[in-house]
């Protein structure tokens, strides 16, 4: 039986590395079969990519480049990781897809959801998430919530402005896209937790 394939998407700030460990932990307690992988990266190759695409040197790289190397890397980690995990039966749950390339270069960058979507189509053919977890909270919000806790926060390095582009980017996808869901993370970290427990437990991707 072909496993569940789970992403995660947000804003930077919006708490989806506490959220993905929260689920990780979970996972592990309810002893489901799962694999918990990232991108940009999760495989050798794309993680050498990542390197390149985030390198604070590459100030030169145009945003064309930038879409293209984020699609490469993607389908390296598709083909290495993802299907065969899936494959196996297992649950896969991916920290950022296809998604953040519509929000960031697709909407931010400002290249345009068509674009991103056909290169994205040679890389993921129809390796498509079955639910897209939207941690959604104003980016803001999560600065106002990081502020003074990480004098190095990306948000504060590339600025407010680029993540209202980026988190209206995502506000825009809610409807076009079905398996995009928004989980309102306005209250405790535990209880954004719960939302997206109860969530899988609804799609029947966990039991009980
Ligand atoms: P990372 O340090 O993993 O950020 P985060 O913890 O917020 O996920 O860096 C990943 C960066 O890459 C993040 O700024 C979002 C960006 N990104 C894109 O712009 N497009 C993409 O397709 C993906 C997968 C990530």
């Amino acid at each position: 039986m072909k496993g569940f394939f789970i992403t995660m998407e947000g804003c930077e700030g919006s708490g989806k590395s506490t959220q993905l460990k929260l689920l990780a932990q979970k996972l592990n307690a309810a002893g489901v079969d799962y694999i918990l992988t990232r991108e940009p990266g999760g495989s050798e190759i794309a993680e050498r990519i990542r390197e390149i695409i985030l390198d604070g040197k590459n100030t030169a790289m145009c945003d064309e480049c930038e879409a293209l190397l984020y699609a490469a890397a993607r389908v390296q980690h598709i083909k290495e990781k993802i299907l065969p995990a899936l494959a196996e039966g297992k649950l896969v749950v991916c920290d950022r897809y296809i998604h953040s390339s519509l929000a960031y270069q697709g909407a931010a960058r400002g290249l345009g959801r068509e674009y991103i979507e056909t290169i994205n189509s040679y890389a993921i053919k129809n390796c498509r998430p079955d639910l897209t977890i939207f941690l959604n909270i104003p980016p803001e919000r999560a600065f106002e919530r990081k502020h003074g806790a990480d004098e190095d926060d990306r948000i504060e390095q590339m600025g407010l402005a680029f993540h209202q582009k980026v988190y209206k980017g995502y506000l825009d996808l809610i409807g076009d896209y079905p398996e995009f869901t928004p989980v309102d993370c306005s209250g405790t970290k535990f209880e954004t937790s719960d939302k997206i427990w109860q969530l899988l437990k609804g799609r029947g991707i966990v039991g009980g």
